[in-house]
């Protein structure tokens, strides 16, 4: 699983619905099929059976992730933690074909033709047990114009990912991953939503206006109250009129741990356009990890739904939440403690 790694450069995130009839030891089938294809795919060999095994590259990074979605626990039993749809938020306009799905794939790499190839081997072995619901694409930029790892940015230009728990640090195993007994321990759970962001009008302000929204610089992405991107928030901070350096309703203090009751989550955005015809929408799929959807992420979200001042510019048209098992190892398969 590579929830640690940055953000993949190029990624498909697919959902699918179980077909009638897959039970329990039908989705044990399709794990061991697809833990194969897992084992082939990231180290770019072909899959079983692949019509098109020169599609299968060594040196682009392949990752693949598997999540389970709630209703698989109606066959399954063991259902983590906090696992339940999101409620409709009162800024949400969720479009029905980008929300749900029973099993998730998100896979990523560094070149697309990659990405195409192993979404379409997984989808094709996936066929007598689960059929797409819906499939969004997205880029990432996390390369520097020095060659470097940088945080990266959406489509609004903010350094997006700055505040995020360090992968490696206890605050980051906390975050993300259960501690629950059984099955799930050291799993973990994901949060897609695809947010559409208002170019035109987010265009229409000016810089200042911009950073006052979240609270922190375009140039770098440093608080406003600091210099470096990863200089700490100072919420208490005033300018020479008394005013909140960063405001009352700025999204990096409204999402902020200190202001959540210690409440983390871990992002990584993938940013997406879509065009029909002459048109396009652009905008961000958000892919939040955390322990516990409902304890951690839910009431951030409540939060920023109330009062954020992002909330002019962006809408959510699409939600979907997964259980994602914990990594498997050679000769053992994906969610084998939960399906066997
Ligand atoms: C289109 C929608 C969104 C955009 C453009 C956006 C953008 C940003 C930016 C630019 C930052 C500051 C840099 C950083 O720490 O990464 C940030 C921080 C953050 N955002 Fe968002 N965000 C969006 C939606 C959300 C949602 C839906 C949530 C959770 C429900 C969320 C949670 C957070 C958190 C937890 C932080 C870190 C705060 C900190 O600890 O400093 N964001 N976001």
């Amino acid at each position: 699983m590579a929830v640690e790694t940055a953000s993949p450069k190029h990624a498909e995130v697919v959902a699918l619905d179980l077909v009638e009839g897959t039970d329990k030891a039908a989705l044990g089938r399709l794990m061991r099929l697809w833990s194969t294809d897992i084992g082939a795919l990231t180290a770019g060999r072909p899959t079983p059976g692949d019509t098109a095994p020169e599609l299968a590259l060594g040196n682009v990074a392949v990752t693949v992730t598997v999540g389970f979605g709630p209703k698989v626990f109606t066959v399954t039993g063991k259902r983590p933690r906090g696992l339940d749809e999101l409620p409709v938020m009162s800024h949400d306009r969720l479009q029905p074909a980008w929300c749900g799905g029973d099993l998730v794939l998100l896979i990523g790499a560094d070149d697309p033709v990659s990405v195409v190839h192993a979404v379409r081997r997984m989808v094709a072995d996936a066929a007598p047990f689960a059929r797409p619901v819906w499939r969004q694409t997205g880029f990432w930029n996390g390369t520097g114009s020095d060659g470097k790892p940088v945080t990266g940015r959406n489509l609004f230009g903010q350094v997006d990912g700055s505040g995020n728990p360090v992968p490696g640090t206890p605050e980051f195993e906390q975050t993300v991953w259960s501690d629950e007994p059984g099955w799930f321990a050291g799993g973990t759970t994901l949060v897609v939503r695809r947010i559409k962001l208002n170019l035109d009008t987010w265009d229409e302000l000016t810089r200042s206006e911009q950073e006052r929204a979240v609270g922190r610089k375009l140039s770098t992405g440093a608080p406003l109250t600091g210099v470096a991107e990863h200089d700490e928030l100072d919420l208490e901070k005033r300018d020479a009129d008394g005013r909140l350096v960063i405001a009352e309703n700025a999204h990096a203090r409204l999402s902020h741990h200190s202001t959540n009751d210690g409440r983390r989550i871990f992002r990584k955005g993938l940013n997406y356009v879509h065009d029909t015809g002459a048109s396009r929408e652009s905008g961000l799929i958000f892919l939040s990890y955390q322990a516990d959807i409902a304890g951690q992420f839910l009431p951030l979200l409540a939060r920023l739904n109330a009062a954020d001042a992002l909330n002019e510019w962006t809408t959510t048209i699409g939600s979907a939440v997964f259980a994602l098992p914990p990594g498997f190892q050679p000769g053992t398969w994906l969610g084998q403690e939960l399906l066997s």
